[in-house]
């Protein structure tokens, strides 16, 4: 049962595919967490991962994809994964799905998440992070009871480096760069559903549980 949430940057993935994980109960996998934690422990893949996060680019394929496979093929994930944030490129994709179909796995579902380029902007520049539990917040939707402060660990607050207003406009092209010719493919395979992203988080949930279970019991996407 694994399930691939594609969306540009700031449409609202890791809020869906935590509550996904929830009602799913199939573990979420985030390649930008991933990718952060090896960054924040200097391991070499953060090291060489970094500089290109920082100017908001991919990181390369054969950086990310031994990375993202290996969580994938792990046994904590066997019984399906919540995909966010891999594949983005076409060679990814076809990494995935030749390690899943070595598993008897495929992808069940693309569920493609959308919204206006300014308030993918707006979403991205107000969003902060408790440097210490990690929570999430942001200044219009989501604020700390008080100001720059985490509710429930009282750490400060920070903002993601490449949530910077460039930086974010360079991540937003990036996506359109590498990431439609992997939509075309899903799309030319009938697995791609589109999902409008904005509103309220429940109600989105319930549009990619909805499209989701669809999906699931249609003919085999790949
Ligand atoms: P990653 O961390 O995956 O960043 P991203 O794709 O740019 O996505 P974000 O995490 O910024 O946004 P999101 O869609 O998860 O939105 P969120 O739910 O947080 O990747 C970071 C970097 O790592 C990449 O730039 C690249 O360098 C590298 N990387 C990662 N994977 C890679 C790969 N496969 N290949 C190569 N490089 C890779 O929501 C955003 C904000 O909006 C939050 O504040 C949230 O509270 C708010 N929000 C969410 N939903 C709503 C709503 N419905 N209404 C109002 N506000 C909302």
């Amino acid at each position: 049962m694994d399930l691939l949430l594609i969306g540009p940057p700031g449409v609202g993935k890791g809020t869906q595919a935590a509550r996904l994980r929830q009602a799913l109960g199939i573990p979420h996998l985030s390649t930008g967490d991933l990718l952060r934690r090896h960054v924040a422990q200097g391991t070499r893949l953060g090291t060489a991962a970094a500089a290109h996060m920082r100017r908001g680019d991919l990181v390369p394929d054969h950086l990310v994809t031994e990375m993202a496979l290996d969580r994938i093929l792990d046994v904590s994930c066997a019984a399906g994964v919540v995909l966010d944030g891999f594949p983005r490129t076409l060679t990814q994709a076809e990494a995935l799905d030749s390690a899943l179909a070595g598993e008897g796995r495929r992808l069940a579902a693309v569920l493609h998440l959308t919204a206006p380029g300014q308030t993918l902007l707006r979403r991205l520049t107000g969003r902060r992070i408790c440097g210490g539990c990690g929570n999430g917040y942001h200044l219009d939707t989501r604020k700390p009871r008080t100001p720059g402060q985490c509710d429930s660990c009282g750490h400060r607050l920070v903002q993601r480096g490449d949530d910077a207003t460039e930086t974010a406009r360079v991540r937003l092209r990036a996506h359109t760069r590498q990431t439609q010719p992997l939509l075309a493919r899903y799309r030319r395979a009938g697995v791609l559903h589109e999902i409008d992203g904005c509103g309220d988080v429940g109600d989105i949930t319930r549009r990619l549980l909805a499209a989701f279970a669809a999906h699931a019991t249609g003919p085999a996407p790949l």
